[in-house]
């Protein structure tokens, strides 16, 4: 059977995508491929949040072709997910060497696909209509390498976005938000739980706008609270996550869950984006800098070792420099944990998009420079406090950088780093924190503690 190998950029829900795909290709019979240079099949699944992000793939995918187009002309080459979504056929135009290109909606196709394609009986398969049910199909897990387990897993809850920021292209690659039934998806993670999965993230572009639409609130409880409810249930789940929730989503119902649930973890990723009301208004985010810091107040009443990570777009059109002043202060003033910054990259049929004020491309480059020192100084001294603090932790497997060690990661999301081995996984460990890098903690699982 063909060998497949799955290449993913972008988010979580992108991985989760891929991990779908690559599931239900071994279903059929296929095997994953070690590498690109050992498939028969060689899948980009792709990200259009920023341009850059799509250059990325483009330039994967021209490598691709140029490697492969002599040697081994019969292997398969398709773009899936985001990009495949936005820009459809204009793929093929741009690079006829592609056989496949696959929208957000088709994923679940995709072994027909290229069943098709590798028989020969279609050449060329351009599919991104919308269909109908689409968010439920995201359902397949490959968890199970024979030795080692999963123990933590992702769980599409919900697809779309009708949020409409003006910098945004997600509504157009990921369409209108669809919710999956709150049964169906806690069958989905007592299955996994079942499984040996310890730790669930819950995903979906804005999952606070959960079930809006279909499920009605109940005593108060919105229907993603209503959700997270379901799902601590589940008998051997230790801990919940979720992302991305949109801030203006963190009603009193959820807040108070978090007082109230001990398996959802003691971190919260709130996108803030800016710290100017101004910038905010054009972004069409919905929420001013003041709600904002009193979502985070609230959540550190509730948690008070609550991680607080976010987003923030520097240079977007029209930004002044006191704009940025003010976001900066944001960043003093919440003192976040983590925060991914980007660039403003303008997006195709998005508002922001045509505005004639953008911003300087080396005046974006130099707040993103400044605010990265700022945000680094303030989450080094949050990540030097932890040490000699003792944490819990819940052991993922073999750090990526030094496979002889062990990593987890605390309920407020930091990773650690620590002397253990392969009966460690799947654990929950109390470890003592020895010392701290930039956005890792070390652990020491032996000494003890000193609380
Ligand atoms: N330019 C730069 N950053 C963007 N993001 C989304 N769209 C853009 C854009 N056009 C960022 C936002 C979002 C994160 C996933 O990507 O900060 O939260």
């Amino acid at each position: 059977m063909p060998a497949v190998y799955i290449k993913t950029y972008g988010c979580q829900m992108n991985e989760r995508d891929s991990e779908a795909v690559a599931a239900q290709l071994t279903a059929k019979g296929y095997t994953l491929a070690p590498s690109e240079a050992a498939a028969d099949v060689v899948l980009l699944n792709t990200c259009s949040v920023r341009d850059l992000a799509e250059q990325k793939a483009l330039g994967k995918m021209a490598a691709l072709i140029a490697e492969t187009r002599h040697r081994r002309p019969n292997v398969v080459l398709g773009f899936l997910g985001c990009m495949a979504q936005s820009r459809g056929q204009e793929l093929i135009d741009q690079l006829p060497d592609v056989d496949l290109v696959l929208g957000t909606q088709k994923f679940h196709h995709a072994a027909d696909y290229l069943d098709e394609i590798l028989s020969g009986s279609r050449e060329k398969i351009v599919e991104v209509a919308e269909e109908d049910g689409s968010e439920a199909t995201v359902r397949e897990h490959l968890l199970d390498g024979r030795a080692r387990k999963s123990v933590t897993a992702f769980v599409s809850i919900m697809q779309g976005c009708n949020q409409h920021c003006t910098f945004c292209i997600v509504p157009r690659t990921r369409g209108r938000e669809r919710s999956r039934a709150i049964p169906d998806i806690v069958n989905e993670c007592r299955d996994l739980v079942s499984r040996g999965v310890k730790e669930i993230t819950l995903l979906g572009q804005i999952v606070t706008s959960y079930g809006k639409r279909d499920i009605p609130v109940k005593g108060g409880k919105s229907a993603f609270v209503q959700l997270l409810e379901a799902v601590h249930e589940i008998d051997g789940l230790e801990r919940i996550r979720f992302t991305s929730p949109h801030p203006k989503g963190y009603g009193e119902d959820l807040i108070e869950a978090y007082a109230r649930l001990p398996k959802l973890v003691e971190h919260a990723h709130l996108p803030a984006q800016s710290g100017s009301d101004r910038i905010l208004k054009l972004m069409h985010r919905g929420y001013a800098r003041e709600r904002y810091v009193g979502i985070v107040e609230k959540l550190r009443r509730a948690r008070p070792t609550i991680g607080v990570s976010t987003d923030i777009i520097v240079g977007f059109p029209g930004e002044t420099q006191a704009d940025f002043e003010e976001t900066l202060s944001l960043a003093r003033q919440v003192e976040f944990d983590q925060a991914f910054i980007f660039k403003y990259s303008p997006r195709r049929d998005t508002p922001a998009a045509g505005t004639t004020d953008q911003v300087p491309q080396e005046v974006r480059e130099e707040r993103n420079q400044v605010l990265l020192q700022t945000i680094n100084e303030i989450a080094g001294r949050k990540y030097r406090g932890l040490v000699g603090r003792r944490v819990q932790i819940l052991v993922e497997g073999p750090s990526r950088k030094n496979p002889a060690r062990m990593t987890g990661r605390t309920r407020c999301n930091k990773i650690v780093v620590f002397d253990g081995s392969e009966r460690h996984r799947g654990q929950l460990l109390d470890v003592n924190i020895i010392r701290a890098g930039s956005f890792t903690l070390y652990g020491d699982s032996d000494l003890p503690g000193e609380d």
